[in-house]
């Protein structure tokens, strides 16, 4: 199966396509972790991409384009995927389309995670991450049990850069603008579905798991 986890930023994407993709077995790619694992390691990429993401705009099309295209041609990926944060603007899905049409197929559902404006900025100015492995947590709804250290893998848990509340709206900008229009790009296409992420994460889990079982 080939799915994106679509929605504005802080909408719960990553929270539910780490469980989502493990129940499927599917490879959970995001271009944002793909990122911020380059920003970490200080490549040459890392470099070029660290202010633009510190400052809440997308980096450049053609550099998360080929990022994306020799992800998705790894051999773990041959038997689908969730793609989660790409694409973000038009010249990004039509690039995604070109790649699956000469891979063979196209996308088969695309999971749009919603929840209003009010919500998100609690959400990422709570929002916890593990440096090591990248398990999400919340300081208020869903800290880990000892504060600081990751559940999963004992890693540092720390705070995201670009999660300051100044960024957090240059962000929702930058998501109305660019990447809101392809709902109605998707949507025509009758692939869209939405799942309302108000209530807790398990249960948007669980409905996704459904809709695709
Ligand atoms: P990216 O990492 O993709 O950030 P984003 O889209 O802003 O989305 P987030 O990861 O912030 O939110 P999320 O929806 O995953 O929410 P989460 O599950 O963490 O991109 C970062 C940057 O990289 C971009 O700004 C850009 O610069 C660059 N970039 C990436 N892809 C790009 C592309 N394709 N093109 C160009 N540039 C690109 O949840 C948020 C919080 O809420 C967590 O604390 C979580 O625990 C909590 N939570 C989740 N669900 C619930 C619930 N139901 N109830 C209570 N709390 C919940
Ligand atoms: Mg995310
Ligand atoms: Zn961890």
């Amino acid at each position: 199966m080939r799915l994106l986890i679509f929605g504005p930023p802080g909408a719960g994407k990553g929270t539910v396509a780490q469980d989502v993709t493990s129940a499927l077995s599917l490879p959970h790619i995001s271009t944002g972790d793909m990122l911020r694992a380059a920003v970490a390691s200080g490549s040459e990429l890392g470099q070029k991409v660290k202010a633009v993401m510190e400052s809440g705009a997308l980096v450049s099309d053609d550099l998360i384009i080929d990022l994306v295209r020799d992800r998705i041609a790894q051999p773990d990926a041959a038997g689908g995927w969730m793609l989660d944060g790409f694409p973000r603007t038009l010249p990004q899905a039509q690039a995604l389309d070109a790649a699956l049409t000469e891979l063979g197929g196209g996308i088969d559902k695309v999971i749009m995670i919603d929840v209003p404006d009010a919500l998100i900025v609690d959400r990422l100015s709570g929002r916890r991450v593990c440096k090591a492995c990248g398990a999400g947590y919340h300081a208020t709804f869903s800290p880990p049990s000892t504060e600081g250290v990751c559940d999963k893998c004992g890693g540092e848990v720390i705070q995201r850069a670009d999660d300051s509340s100044e960024t957090v709206l240059k962000r929702l900008g930058t998501y109305a603008d660019q990447t809101a229009p392809l709902i109605r790009f998707y949507e025509s296409r009758g692939i869209l579905e939405r799942f309302d992420n108000t209530g807790s994460a398990q249960d948007t889990v669980a409905k996704v798991v459904a809709a695709l079982s």
